[in-house]
């Protein structure tokens, strides 16, 4: 991963600045990383990522939805096909070992390859942006890359909303649910509440945020979350290591959060710095 990390880093410190943060190094950071995991060739990787990130929008017709999602799957599928053919040292390869079927092995490469994208890309965007608008966040993120980034998880909650559905009749909160409803359950709302975490508007990056539902809650909480710490705990403190006098090259009001996705993000973050 620190590869994976330093090479981008390298490669944005060869653009013409300003440079965008977004396209340069919080997309293809988690996209190289989980094609690696996953056994994606290099030369499709570029596809992938195109196919990957339009999984969420929502700023399309159905139609265009439902083609993003094939084209996401048929990619799987060849994938899956190849590692039948030639099985190589990754994961997808491993899972053909077992007694899965196609069927299921591509459902698991989709999910894993759609999951763990716009997520990680969105967190480490957003990461930055609050590095760069909170003095000395970057020291503290530096001496305690643990604590800063569950602060982060939980202050951006990227994922809006997770869904369950009630197996019995149950009462929660004086609300009846009956079985086989469904309940929205709104992360970003329950990681500021003020009963869990005081003042939760205020970033505070010791604070202790364990607890935090910006990963879900329960056995079907993000697989991948483990996966995505570590990814942010390489990639953010690298970024302000390798450039100290790094800083936004507009005004901060000017960066808006994307309005057309479901993760929520920004869809560019333009920096600039001194050598
Ligand atoms: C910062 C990055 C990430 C965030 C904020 C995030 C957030 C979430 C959330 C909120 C859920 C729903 C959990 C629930 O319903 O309780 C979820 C599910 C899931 N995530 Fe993530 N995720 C991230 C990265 C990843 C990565 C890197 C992977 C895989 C490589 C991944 C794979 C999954 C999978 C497979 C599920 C479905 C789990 C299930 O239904 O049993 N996620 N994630």
């Amino acid at each position: 991963m620190r590869e994976i990390v330093d090479e981008h880093l390298d490669a944005v410190a060869g653009e013409s600045r300003p440079v965008d943060l977004v396209r340069t190094w919080a997309q293809p950071v988690p996209a190289q990383v989980i094609c690696e995991l996953l056994g994606v060739p290099y030369a499709n990787r570029a596809r992938f990522q195109g196919h990957a990130l339009d999984l969420f929008r929502l700023d399309r017709t159905p139609e265009q939805a439902a083609a993003a999602y094939s084209a996401v799957h048929e990619f799987v599928r060849d994938l899956v096909a190849a590692k039948r053919v030639a099985p190589a040292d990754d994961l997808l390869s491993g899972l053909t070992a077992s007694d899965l079927t196609d069927e299921e092995l591509v459902n698991i490469g989709f999910v894993l390859l759609g999951a763990g994208l716009d997520t990680t890309a969105n967190m480490l965007a957003l990461g930055a942006f609050t590095l760069l608008t909170h003095p000395g966040a970057a020291d503290v993120l530096r001496a305690e890359p643990g604590w800063a980034i569950e602060e982060l998880l939980r202050y951006h909650s990227v994922i809006p909303f997770t869904v369950r559905a009630a197996l019995a009749d149950v009462e929660l909160d004086g609300e009846r649910i009956a079985a086989g409803e469904c309940v929205t359950v709104c992360l970003p709302e329950a990681n500021r509440d003020p009963a869990r975490f005081p003042d939760p508007d205020v970033l505070d990056l010791l604070r202790p945020s364990a607890g935090h539902v910006a990963f879900g809650h329960g056995v079907h909480q993000c697989l991948g979350q483990q996966l995505a710490r570590v990814e942010l705990q390489v990639a953010l403190p690298a970024l302000v290591t390798r450039f100290p006098s790094l800083r936004l090259a507009v005004p901060a009001a000017d960066v808006t959060m994307r309005a057309g996705s479901l993760v929520r993000g920004v869809d560019e973050l333009l920096v600039t710095w001194e050598d």
